[in-house]
This record gives C-alpha cells, structure tokens and sequence, in this order.
C-alpha cells in the first residue's frame, strides 16, 4: 500500500504537529535548490495552518521569495475573489503578503470553461520547466503538498474519473466534481504532480480515518496512484492514523 510500502509515513500529535512538520519540510525542500524554486500548492482545509504559518516568524523571513514560484494542484472552476478558490485562500493568508505577483502562477478561471483553463495552465508550466516533455532526471516541482478526500480523491482526481487515467496531458478540466464543492475543476495530473523532488500528503482528523484505512489496505484509488519521482511523504496526524498503520 502507498502509506507503508513505497513510501514515508510520518506520524505527529496533532493538527499543529502536522503544519509545523509540513512547514519544515517546505523551506527545507527551498534550502537544498539554490536556484528557482517552483512549489505546487494545494486546496481544501488541510493546507490552511501551514499557509498561516508559512506568513509568520521565523517562517516567512527563511523564504527567499525573490526565487520561489508558486504554482496550484487544482482548482475549483470559479472566480479568484470566491471563497471557493484554492489559489485565493492561499494569496489571502500568504502570498500576497509576500510573494512578487509575477512568481505567482493561478490557474486561470477567466477564460470560457475548465478545459481552456487546463490548456492554458499546460502551456505556462511548460514555459516555466522551459520543455514539452517531463524529464525525470529534472523534476517540475521542487515540493507538491497533496491533500486526500473521503472518496480518496487527491488534487481534483477522483475515483473512476478519466482524469486519473491521463498519462499525456499536464493538466485538465473536470466537468462535474463528484464530491463537495459541486463546481467543475482543473486539476494537474498525475505525471505532471509526480514530477517533483518531494510530494506531500497532509492528512488530519478522525473523519480521514476510515479513507486512510482503505488505502492502507492498497485499494486502488487516485491517492495511492500518487506518487513522486523523488520522495513521497505521507504526514499524518493521531486522529486519522488508522490501527493497521500504527494508530490507537
Ligand atoms: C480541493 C482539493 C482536494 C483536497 C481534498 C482534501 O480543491 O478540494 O485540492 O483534493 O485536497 O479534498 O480536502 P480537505 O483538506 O478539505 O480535507
């Protein structure tokens, strides 16, 4: 199963545990690449403390923001300023405190549908990585952070979906989300999020519990198929650790 067999576990106390670790990992994934740095962020609530963390002491003054590029897994199909948006949480609680506003790189919403997003997005991290193709010894990303939902979804990746099963594509649209919030989305897949030094799961909560247990019994779900061509890293904390994987 991806969470003991291939890959790292790391288990902490709690919620802050969690963001604190997630927050050393990042600015440590910054340290080892003296040159630009490119990180793929990542929506719903789980990212929400390291965001909050990352803006503050010492955190905040240990990030070269002149180098670091910021990029987004997915996106709910809606306007920057709804609450909605993955990359409008993450510029309220951080990057725009920060970040120059040429590093920040949102997939775009402001074009006619989820699929023109996904093409547009492609080209502008294609720009970014400077190929068309992803070569392994030169990852896209330096970390991806990746949060997992009920169904075992992962960045807008969801179970039967065909978005899952893309291999050519760096990027593209889903019509209809299965799960809450019901908008369509754009999600990067899974060659593009694999393609980086470090990817990293953040997970938290009793309610994580009962799909981190099915995925610890190797079920074939979008956030086992999720993987790095570096290290992948599975944070997680007390309350979502399932008994098989150590938990109580
Ligand atoms: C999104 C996400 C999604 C999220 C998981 C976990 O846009 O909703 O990117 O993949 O990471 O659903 O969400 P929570 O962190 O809210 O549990």
């Amino acid at each position: 199963m991806a969470i003991t067999d291939q890959h790292k576990l790391i288990a902490v106390a709690d919620p802050e545990a969690l963001a604190r670790t997630a927050a050393d990992r990042v600015l440590a994934r910054i340290a080892e690449n003296g040159d630009r740095v490119a990180i793929c962020l990542t929506g719903g609530s789980s990212p929400r403390r390291l965001y909050e963390l990352l803006a503050t002491e010492p955190y905040a003054a240990k990030i070269p923001w002149d180098r670091v590029h910021w990029f987004m897994g997915d996106e709910r199909f809606v306007a920057d300023d709804d609450p909605l948006s993955n990359m409008g949480m993450a510029r309220r609680i951080l990057l725009d405190r920060f970040a120059p506003p040429s590093h920040v790189h949102p997939i775009p919403t402001n074009v006619p549908g989820p699929d023109q997003s996904a093409e547009r997005y492609a080209r502008e991290l294609k720009l970014f990585y400077g190929a068309e193709d992803l070569d392994p010894s030169r990852p896209l990303f330096d970390i991806v952070l990746m949060g997992v939902g009920p169904d075992g979804h992962t960045a807008s990746l969801f179970p039967g979906g065909p978005a899952v099963e893309e291999t050519a594509r760096w990027v593209t649209g889903v019509p209809k989300a299965p799960v809450e919030p019901l908008v369509p989305r754009v999600t990067l897949t899974l060659p593009a999020l694999a393609s980086c030094r470090e990817m990293l799961f953040e997970v938290a909560g009793r309610e994580k519990r009962s799909i981190l247990t099915r995925l610890a019994a190797g079920e074939n779900l979008p956030a086992n198929r999720a993987h790095a061509s570096g290290e992948t890293v599975w944070l997680v904390d007390r309350a979502a650790l399932p008994e098989e994987v150590g938990g109580r």
